[in-house]
């Protein structure tokens, strides 16, 4: 396999603590408003840069931008979305699920992701649930997004579509599919996330012992 240097892309100059402290789960896409190749390009370069076990470079791309694929795509990410929320607590529809709910703005992408200005795909070659050496790339490729102001969401599948979507795209059976990632500009903005402060989800020489920031 060829090898090659990438300088840093020009236009990726957001500084990281921004990017990090801002980079959210973009649901809401714009469909007005496309994205250029140049952009994916940088996404992907950025993808192509995080570690990997034995820097062996397991993970694939696929990158749906024909609008065709991508409405069958979201056609079946919206049963997929769906089928998920059937195993978990039964519901079958918008109605099931409860006021004030988080999957109401998920549910609402799995609407809308038949008009994603993009979807990426990641995958593994060789070991098929080699997860560890593909969620770092993703993790750059949210990143990079969001220093182009572009929004993103890690999303999964469900085995119910797995067959329907490798035909679709002609991956192969030893490509193992980890995740889905719809890509657009936001409508609404990108902004702080909350989570659970270090002080409660570090422990310090030893389990449980606090951080000296507690
Ligand atoms: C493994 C994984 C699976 C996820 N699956 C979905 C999904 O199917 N649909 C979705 O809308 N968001 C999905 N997300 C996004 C999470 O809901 C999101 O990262 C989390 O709620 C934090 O959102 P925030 O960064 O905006 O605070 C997933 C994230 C991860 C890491």
């Amino acid at each position: 396999m060829e090898m090659t240097y990438i300088d840093t892309p020009a236009d990726l100059t957001m500084p990281i603590g921004e990017a990090m402290f801002t980079q959210r789960a973009i649901r809401r896409l714009r469909h007005d408003k496309p994205i250029d190749d140049a952009d994916l390009k940088t996404i992907l370069d950025a993808a192509s840069k995080a570690p990997n076990g034995g820097n062996t470079q397991p993970a694939r791309f696929l990158v749906i931008r024909d609008r065709d694929a991508i409405q069958a795509f979201g056609k079946l990410y919206h049963e997929a979305w769906w089928a998920k929320r059937r195993d978990d607590y039964g519901w079958k529809g918008k109605a099931d699920i409860p006021e004030g709910s988080v999957y109401a703005m998920p549910a609402l992408l799995a609407d809308e992701m038949v008009d994603a200005p993009a979807v990426v795909l990641a995958f593994t070659v060789g070991r098929l649930d080699d997860a560890s050496s593909v969620f770092p790339a993703v993790q750059n490729l949210l990143l990079a997004a969001r220093a182009l102001g572009i929004g993103s969401v890690l999303t999964t599948l469900h085995a119910d579509v797995m067959d329907r979507v490798y035909e679709m795209f002609d991956v192969p059976a030893d490509a193992g599919f980890h995740c889905c990632i719809p890509l657009g500009y936001p409508r609404g903005n990108f902004g702080p996330t909350r989570r659970l402060p270090t002080s409660e989800t570090t422990s310090w020489n030893k389990w449980g012992a606090p951080p000296p920031w507690k």
